[in-house]
């Protein structure tokens, strides 16, 4: 007989800069033009809100968000290549969601490439509304792309 070994779900804890390597190395190998390891540094110093997520141990997913008069912003939200598809980045979402309402925001926005589907349709879930474009915003392969601007009432 064999056993199946199922993942638990995830744990939630704030970042620490002894994260960083992880958290980098994921970074690389989910986005096409990720953040430095000093991106992640100085929203650490700058007091925003860090989140990793692990599971058994093994860090596999982060969210940032900055959180000041009355709004929030995403600014980064990561689940590692290996575990996506799986339900995980709801959940780092939903907690970023309801970090957002105990720093009293009243929406969230954040910003997403059009041509990202897995994360739009994760916001769209989630109830975030397109409300703008942002032209020109990310750096692509054939020159730039558009970011479009979502909000989440809350
Ligand atoms: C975007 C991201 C965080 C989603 O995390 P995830 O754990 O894979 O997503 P989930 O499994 O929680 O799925 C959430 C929703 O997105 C949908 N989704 C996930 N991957 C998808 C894909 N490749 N294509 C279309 N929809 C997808 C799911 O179907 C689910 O919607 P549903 O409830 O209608 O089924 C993850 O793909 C990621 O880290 N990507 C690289 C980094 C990135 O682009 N971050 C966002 C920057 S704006």
């Amino acid at each position: 007989m064999s056993t199946v070994l199922k993942p638990g779900l995830p744990r939630f804890r704030p970042m620490t800069e002894a994260d960083l390597e992880q958290v980098v190395r994921i970074e690389r190998a989910a986005y096409p033009y990720p953040w430095s390891r000093g991106n992640f540094h100085d929203c650490l110093q700058a007091g925003y809100s860090c989140w990793v997520a692990e599971i058994d141990g093994e860090l596999m997913g982060y969210a940032i968000l900055l959180a000041a008069a009355g709004e929030g912003h995403v600014l980064n939200c990561c689940i590692a290549p290996t575990w996506q598809g799986r339900g995980y980045g709801r959940m780092l979402m939903d907690l970023v969601i309801e970090t957002a309402r105990g720093h009293g925001a009243e929406s969230l926005y954040l910003e997403v490439r059009p041509s990202n589907t897995a994360a739009l349709r994760l916001y769209q879930r989630l109830g975030f509304e397109g409300i703008a474009l942002r032209r020109n915003y990310y750096p692509a392969d054939d020159g730039r792309e558009d970011a479009l601007v979502m909000r989440l009432d809350l």
